[in-house]
């Protein structure tokens, strides 16, 4: 089947595979540092050019990620040059800096409850928290994510004031957070919302600068994905297999799956720079480690034809 693809219109997409942290971070079955860096390196070898690693969190709220040093020591400094990493408090940058971090991420919730339940200050303290360690990453020459969760729902409050987000988005831009990040932390949005909080966001931060987190609870990942290219998103947050979700928000589910994302990406003429039947193997490896059959909703499907992606028979694969 020929691609109907023209390549003269393709546009770039910039995926950051999240499985290594958000994936992670809630699984009953620990990873080793070993396995976690076999998943970054798998996961960049498949073309992914940004990786959310780990994250620098108390290790009592987060055993999984207790070994976030440990991992950017054994990671080439090529690679770690690729990776972000979250901190969710002055005491997280300044661990994260001192074993090399390039890419911090900041993560503010826009319901007060979220902010108590996932890092214990108020929305005011995590906004102030928030501010002060973009300008010190800047300060140390650190690229800066700026994560607004529970962007259009919160497990707690239930919907989310736009106002409110747009006020915290514009925030984190005005403080000059290089990219900054609309969450879906509890894969609660609906398509024509995506549309109506990111097409004034792209007005105001533009392309190169805002991206989008996608989890898919309810089964809308990819229609929100749609929705968000279809007003001009580029950069996007998904989780290899769709592992994901996050211990202090119930009911979140995995995220959006990066393979999900690239197979639309790639039958809808974006380039992603990411070869599918690689990733897919990826997913394999993690069903084995972490015991359990995973996969997005194009896993099944995908795995039966991988012959006919190598040879390059559907899309641009
Ligand atoms: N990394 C490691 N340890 C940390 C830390 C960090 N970033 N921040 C605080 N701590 C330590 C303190 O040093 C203190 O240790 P001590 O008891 O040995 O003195 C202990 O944790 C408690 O400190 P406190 O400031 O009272 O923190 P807290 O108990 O209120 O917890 C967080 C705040 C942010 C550390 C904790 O809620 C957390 O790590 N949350 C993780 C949220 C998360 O990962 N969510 C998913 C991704 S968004
Ligand atoms: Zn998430």
């Amino acid at each position: 089947m020929a691609s109907l693809v023209d390549v003269d219109v393709m546009k770039k997409l910039l995926i950051t595979d999240v499985s290594p942290r958000d994936g992670l971070q809630n699984q009953v079955v620990h990873f080793s540092t070993a396995d976690k860096q076999w998943l970054l390196e798998s996961l960049f070898a498949c073309g992914l050019t940004r990786i959310e690693a780990t994250s620098f969190v108390s290790p009592i709220a987060v055993p999984q990620m207790a070994d976030a040093a440990d991992l950017l020591a054994v990671v080439s400094s090529h690679l770690k040059e690729k990776l972000c990493v979250l901190v969710p408090n002055q005491k997280g940058f300044l661990r994260a800096q001192a074993a090399g971090a390039r890419e911090v991420c900041v993560v503010l919730s826009a319901t007060e409850t979220m902010n108590q339940k996932n890092i214990r200050m108020s929305l005011n303290e995590a906004l102030t928290t928030c501010l002060a360690v973009l300008v010190q990453a800047k300060e140390a020459g650190i690229r800066t994510r700026a994560y607004v969760a529970v962007a259009f729902a919160c497990p707690y409050e239930g919907q989310t004031s736009q106002d409110v987000t747009l006020r915290l988005a514009r925030k984190m831009a005005q403080a000059g957070a290089d990219e900054v990040v609309i969450a879906d932390t509890i894969g609660a949005a609906h398509p024509s919302q995506v549309s109506k909080l990111m097409v004034p966001l792209m007005g105001e931060i533009g392309p190169e600068r805002l991206g989008i987190h996608l989890h898919d609870t309810r089964g809308l990942g990819l229609a929100n994905a749609w929705a968000a290219l279809q007003v001009g998103v580029q950069r996007f947050d998904s989780s290899a297999a769709g592992l994901g979700g996050c211990p202090f928000a119930p009911g979140a589910a995995g995220n959006l799956a990066t393979e999900d994302l690239v197979w639309l990406a790639h039958e809808s003429g974006y380039d992603t720079g990411i070869d599918l039947p690689a990733l897919l193997t990826v997913v394999e490896g993690l069903s084995i480690r972490l015991a359990k059959p995973l996969g997005g909703r194009s896993y099944a499907w995908l795995s039966q034809n991988v012959k006919y992606l190598k040879a390059g028979a559907f899309g641009i694969s």
